[in-house]
């Protein structure tokens, strides 16, 4: 039987408790764990090899985000970030839609766009059908580049071509369309944009300048919804609360980027984590966000007939198994095998559904509360330990300074000199 994800007092444990957990979870092993407990699981010479004029590594916090239940599958997701309250706020949130069955996700395919861009063609409009008329052609031209592609079921599929008004004046611009399958595609995609291109300007007798991927990978999209009863995120007025703050953000473009951004906090923590290329997926999301020419929410919230909260997720999603730093870097592959995904499509769902818990956490924290106390508890332990508490007094300072909303660096050093005399 597999095991569940969902742990009450995860957070409590310490690192090396919690990582007992991930690691009966998910069946790494020991030199794993003590990789990642190492917090130095990338060598310099393989950083070396990754980047130019390399000269140490940064590491970020990784944490595991809880309670996950995707497709009736129960995942420990690992979430890389550098900020407070993201993990939690995930773990909390996912415990409440089991409540409602979970996430359920679904899927366009794998399919990336290349486009190569043809100027100072006399007849565009004719041109865009020589194209499409060797549509054959270039598919077949494309899917020699990259047999192995071809082999695991992957490879071009066709063809778009579009006729631009520029402020050059009028360019053709034909769209490949790549099924990556397991790869994020980027390589594939622009080799095969490269190879096609001498077929574009013999068809046009244009000038072909630009030959690559488009990281608006909107025939790659991804989607999660989950159903929250009313009383589980806390009642009627919650959830009123949290359609407003929805609606806020569908109304307004200067909120409707907070909102987005709280939901890549998500999904960009799990793509770092497992070494993906984390600035394709943020410029995918926003510009796919803005595609209608307005710039919307990337989530939608309603109410059920019952009255319970209902939020849905679509997001392109650009991620790879294989190749990139996936493939190379120890802890990527690692946190990816913590994941247990099969495929880079189960991957994107995972993403997306933590992106739909992220959102809903902050809307539900921003509608009520506010996200300060949150932040600040965290904050005020941070504070107590760089005053010098150790051990039980650090929570009884950090409560306490919370508590009378003073956190600060004095008033902790003065509360860890009470409490160690008394
Ligand atoms: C902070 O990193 C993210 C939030 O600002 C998101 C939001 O406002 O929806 C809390």
């Amino acid at each position: 039987m597999s095991k569940s994800s969902e742990i009450s007092g995860f957070y409590k444990l310490s690192p090396a408790d919690r990582l007992k957990i991930v690691k009966e979870f998910s069946g790494i092993s020991s030199e794993d764990a003590e990789l990642i407990q190492s917090m130095s699981g990338l060598k310099l010479e393989a950083a070396d090899r990754m980047i130019e004029n390399v000269i140490g590594a940064i590491p970020v916090p990784l944490g595991i985000a809880v309670n996950f239940l995707i497709n009736s599958r129960d995942y420990l997701i690992p979430m890389a970030i550098e900020e407070p309250s993201v993990v939690a706020a995930a773990s909390n949130i996912a415990r409440m839609a089991r409540a409602g069955g979970g996430f359920h996700t679904s899927n366009t395919g794998p399919v990336m766009i290349g486009q190569i861009q043809a100027v100072g063609i006399v007849d565009p409009h004719a041109a865009r059908m020589r194209i499409l008329e060797a549509e054959d052609e270039i598919v077949a031209k494309a899917n020699e580049q990259d047999p192995m592609l071809v082999k695991v079921g992957g490879g071009a599929r066709g063809i778009e071509v579009k006729v631009l008004d520029s402020t050059v004046g009028p360019m053709v611009v034909t769209e490949l369309h790549v099924d990556c399958r397991d790869a994020m595609g980027a390589n594939a995609v622009n080799t095969m944009a490269e190879a096609v291109a001498p077929i574009i300007e013999r068809l046009t007798g244009g000038r072909v300048y630009l030959r690559i991927i488009s990281n608006l990978a909107s025939k790659r999209l991804v989607r999660s919804r989950a159903t929250f009863p009313k009383e589980t995120v806390g009642g009627e007025e919650v959830v009123e609360g949290i359609i407003n703050a929805y609606a806020f953000a569908a109304a307004d473009p200067y909120r409707c980027a907070t909102h987005n951004k709280g939901i890549m906090n998500g999904v960009t923590a799990v793509a770092l984590a497992t070494g993906q290329d984390t600035r394709a997926l943020e410029a995918g999301a926003h510009a796919y966000a803005a595609q209608s020419g307005r710039y919307v929410p990337l989530t939608t919230w309603e109410r059920n007939e019952g009255g319970d909260l209902v939020g849905t997720i679509e997001i392109p999603m650009a991620v790879g198994l294989i190749g990139g730093a996936t493939a190379v870097h120890p802890v990527a592959k690692i946190c990816t095998r913590i994941l247990g995904v099969k495929s880079a499509l189960e991957l994107g769902e995972v993403m997306v559904s933590v992106g739909l818990a992220q959102n809903l956490a902050a809307l539900r924290a921003l509608s009520s509360e506010g996200i300060q106390r949150g932040h600040m508890k965290l904050h005020a332990r941070n504070i107590a330990i760089s005053a010098g508490a150790v051990g039980e007094v650090v929570d009884k300072v950090a409560a306490k300074m919370v508590e009378e909303r003073k956190v600060r660096f004095d008033r902790a050093k003065e509360l860890v000199e009470e409490l160690s005399r008394s």
